[in-house]
């Protein structure tokens, strides 16, 4: 099986989505900020505070290009992976890349709560507009796009089955 590689913005379902996928198929789930936490040692705030977000992005490049060759697995990515469209170029040509999607107030609803993801700190909803207006053209650039507002993981994880078998049998 090649991969299913899910994108998309913060709170956009898609370790929730993807723990479905990976139960359905029983193939692994790999979720790539807590890879990045395990090989680091650090929480993901940690990392961005001791030593800022161009480090991070680094460290996600280095992931990406080990995950990308690989099969058999889903993929849940960071929802900055996008920043550098080489990450998506690498997972696009051995897999299915799906873009989950959400509106800011479903986005808002889904992280009120957590504290571990450092681009959010402080007036979420404020960084939600912001980040979203910086990154919604390069979303865009996917062209397998998933709404997941008002949606059930296992509606939208059959969604993306669906889009995996019409592109790869
Ligand atoms: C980030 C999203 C996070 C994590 C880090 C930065 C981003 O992953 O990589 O906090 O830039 O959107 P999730 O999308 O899994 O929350």
């Amino acid at each position: 099986m090649k991969n299913i590689i899910l994108v998309g913005f913060m709170g956009t379902g898609k370790t929730t989505v993807g723990a479905h996928l990976a139960a359905q198929l029983h193939v692994p789930l790999l979720d790539m900020a807590p890879l990045i936490e395990t090989t680091e040692k650090k929480s993901i705030p940690q990392i961005f505070a001791d030593h800022g977000e161009a480090h991070f992005r680094n460290l996600e490049r280095a992931l990406v290009q080990q995950l990308a060759p690989t099969h058999g697995s889903i993929i849940s990515t960071g929802g900055g992976i996008v920043l550098n469209p080489d990450n998506l170029s690498d997972f696009a040509q051995h897999g299915l890349v799906a873009c989950l999607t959400a509106t800011p107030q479903t986005i808002l609803q889904r992280v009120r709560d957590d504290q571990n993801r450092p681009l959010l700190a402080g007036d979420k909803e404020k960084q939600i507009q912001a980040l979203l207006a910086q990154r919604q053209p390069l979303y865009d650039t996917i062209p397998f796009q998933v709404q997941t507002d008002d949606r059930s993981p296992q509606e939208i994880a059959q969604s993306i089955l669906n889009e995996y078998h019409q592109q790869f049998g």
